[in-house]
């Protein structure tokens, strides 16, 4: 009988990673995979254009759950996992990153003893406030198979005493930045404000910015002051959190430098990342993709997502004022083709082959 694999989505990110996964578990006839997906990210392009653009399979269900307050989120999310999972009876849950739907996810298994495979185990920023950090540290210690990005996240895994169910296997997202960049798309892009006469940009730089910590007004309009400083426009996709303050902010100052449009598909942002002079960002995911993509990226944060990125000034950290940001980006990095902290492509591979070592 095959084994009953139960993966639960619900954020950008986490599509990404469960696409190149889902993709080794429908070449192996010995697992079922059913994907519920919470509706923790639902516009259109945030959530079916990547279903769409990558071939995820449907989910079996969408929890069609979004928006409050963390506890109310994870909360909602944990009343309709629960249920979701004594109807179904997997034999293992499958979980991704650091979200909202991870933690309810985890919660929800671990009482219900239902095994959990947790993909991206062990990152660390040493945060407490940092939201991202309550959920993976919480998802870490309910998990029973650890897989780890990185030696480093490995390592943070041993000093927690998790050693024995942890294993390195590489980052699924450099294994769909591998996959995909073939496909990369120049994207066709829609103003945040209905605007969608642009001409694309020969030069330019990509910006994103949607952390929790960096969407007040205040920081937006820095941000906004050392994007008017660069040399050539700036496409900034908005993360529909910041979509109302961007409005607004561009409509008292002006558009200046930047090009503030409508979340981008997969494809297109992987045309944008290879493509940008440089990237600024307080996105995890982004910041690695500009490091397999060799572009100098600059992290709007005051504490490490991804130290491995942050060799030879390739990746740095700069607060959201001008002085900051213009510093990171002025200081050249230096690449060294041997350094390949993410794995080799194949960590995909490596997730459905320990899963099923340890749960089979
Ligand atoms: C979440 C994750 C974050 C991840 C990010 C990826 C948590 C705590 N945070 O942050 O780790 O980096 O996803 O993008 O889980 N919204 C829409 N349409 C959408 C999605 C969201 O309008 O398609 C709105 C929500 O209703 C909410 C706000 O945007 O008001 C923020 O969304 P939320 O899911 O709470 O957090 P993210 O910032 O997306
Ligand atoms: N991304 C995208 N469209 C966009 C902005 C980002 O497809 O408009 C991709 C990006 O290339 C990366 C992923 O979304 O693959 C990162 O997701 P996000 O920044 O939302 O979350 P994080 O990685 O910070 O958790």
């Amino acid at each position: 009988m095959s084994m009953k694999v139960m993966t639960v989505v619900g954020a950008r990110p986490q599509f990404i990673k469960a696409a190149v996964v889902s993709r080794e578990f429908n070449s192996d006839k010995d697992i079922d995979e059913s994907i519920i997906h919470t509706g923790q990210h639902f516009d259109r392009n945030m959530s079916d254009t990547f279903f769409e653009e990558l071939s995820i399979p449907q989910p079996s269900c969408n929890l069609g759950i979004s928006g409050g307050s963390h506890a109310e989120m994870t909360g909602a999310m944990l009343v309709a996992l629960e249920k979701a999972m004594q109807e179904t009876l997997p034999d293992v849950v499958l979980l991704y990153g650091d979200t909202n739907s991870t933690l309810a996810a985890a919660l929800a298994a671990a009482k219900l003893h239902l095994p959990i495979v947790h993909v991206e185990a062990g990152a660390r920023t040493h945060s407490q406030t940092n939201p991202e950090e309550i959920n993976r540290i919480c998802t870490d210690h309910v998990a029973q198979l650890l897989l780890a990005c990185t030696e480093a996240n490995l390592e943070n895994l041993v000093h927690e005493g998790l050693g024995n169910r942890s294993a390195f296997v590489g980052d699924p997202m450099y294994d769909a930045f591998l996959q995909n960049s073939p496909r990369a798309q120049v994207p066709v892009l829609t103003g945040t404000n209905g605007v969608s006469d642009f001409v694309f940009p020969d030069r330019f730089y990509y910006l994103t910015c949607h952390r929790e910590e960096n969407t007040n007004p205040e920081i937006l309009g820095s941000l906004l002051d050392a994007m008017d400083a660069m040399d050539a426009p700036v496409i900034y996709p908005v993360h529909p959190r910041n979509r109302k303050g961007v409005l607004q902010a561009l409509e008292e100052r002006g558009t200046g430098n930047v090009l503030a449009v409508d979340p981008v598909g997969y494809l297109e942002s992987l045309y944008l990342v290879k493509n940008a002079q440089q990237v600024i960002t307080d996105s995890g995911g982004l910041q690695r993709e500009a490091f397999f993509a060799g572009v100098k990226c600059t992290t709007l944060l005051d504490f490490e997502v991804w130290p491995e990125t942050m060799v030879d000034n390739r990746n740095m950290l700069a607060a959201p004022n001008p002085k900051s940001i213009l510093l990171a980006m002025d200081a050249p990095q230096r690449i060294d083709p041997e350094y390949k902290p993410f794995g080799d492509g194949r960590a995909a591979k490596r997730i459905v082959d320990g899963l099923k070592a340890a749960f089979e």
